[in-house]
């Protein structure tokens, strides 16, 4: 496997795969990389003959009072991650090289940016989809690889890809869990053993909603009690949010009809987690 940490670096080691009539596959992540990640490699090793996998702390999706400074970094690691997963390029740029002068331009995604974590982390979108165009210009992929675990994140990319005409595909790909359902994130291990029991309660609160809504209850006033009812057995939890919304406008809705996503953010001690389903009601 290759390592790219200039920016010019890339297109030269891309180049030669694409000439060689190679398609290309992208996973843009912050590193400290854990079993979802891998999950993204292996699905972009599985459709593209060439993977690139980027590592960098984006310090313009964090707001000024976040975990920036602390966020877990093991570049060693996650360089023999990915070269067991089977990447082909792992692109670690620095902070100077990503942000050369310091950003005038941004890209900006209206509405879908402004419920669930966004109002909550106003600058925070912003930030993801300018680094992520930076990414795709720097890498030119023909597919980019996310996570549903951060659902809205995702949404989001794909409006981007859309609305300015992106030549690239965006795959989303399921969210890899804990055995008692806690959704793999790099954030758990700031968890204590208290926190780390109490943070289950967020994934059951979603089943909770899903077995609900399969069952019949289709309104979000009574299913988004129920999850707090869920959550609430931990009082340790704080909720920042629970939503039912739209799939496409993430809008809220009252009434499920056949799709919605269920989603929720909590803080557990210092440490904030975020987490969705999609409830399909078409099969029922
Ligand atoms: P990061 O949090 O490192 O996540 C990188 C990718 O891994 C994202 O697409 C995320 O949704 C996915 N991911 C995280 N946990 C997952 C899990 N348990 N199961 C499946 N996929 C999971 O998201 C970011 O970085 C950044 O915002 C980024 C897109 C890289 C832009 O800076």
């Amino acid at each position: 496997m290759e390592g790219a940490g200039k920016i010019e670096e890339v297109p030269k080691s891309v180049g030669k795969a694409r000439s060689k009539g190679k398609s290309i596959g992208l996973v843009p992540t912050m590193g400290a990389l854990h079993a979802g990640h891998v999950s993204l490699i292996k699905a972009a090793v599985d459709r593209c003959d060439f993977v690139v996998v980027s590592i960098f702390i984006n310090p313009t999706q964090f707001e000024p009072t976040e975990d920036l400074d602390n966020y877990p970094k093991d570049l060693d690691g996650d360089v023999k991650i990915c070269t067991e997963a089977g990447a082909d390029l792992v692109f670690a740029p620095g902070v100077n090289e990503m942000y050369a002068d310091k950003n005038i331009t941004w890209v900006t995604v209206e509405k879908l940016t402004e419920n669930l974590c966004g109002r909550f982390r106003p600058i925070h979108f912003r930030g993801v989809t300018t680094v992520c165009t930076k990414l795709f210009n720097i890498v030119l992929p023909d597919v980019a690889f996310f996570g549903q675990k951060d659902a809205q994140q995702a949404i989001v990319i794909k409006r981007m890809v859309a609305d300015l005409n992106m030549p690239l595909e965006i795959e989303i790909c399921p969210t890899v869990r804990e055995a008692d359902g806690l959704a793999v994130s790099s954030r758990n291990q700031y968890l204590s053993d208290a926190e780390r029991k109490a943070a289950a309660l967020l994934y059951a609160a979603l089943r909770e909603c899903e077995k609900m809504a399969t069952g019949g209850c289709r309104e979000s006033a009574k299913l988004i009690e129920a999850m707090r009812q869920v959550v609430s057995k931990s009082p340790g939890i704080d909720i920042e949010y629970i939503s039912i919304v739209n799939i496409e406008t993430l809008e809220d809705i009252d009434l499920i009809e056949d799709m919605a996503l269920a989603a929720l953010a909590a803080k557990i001690g210092s440490t904030r987690l975020i987490d969705n389903i999609l409830v399909d009601l078409s099969k029922h």
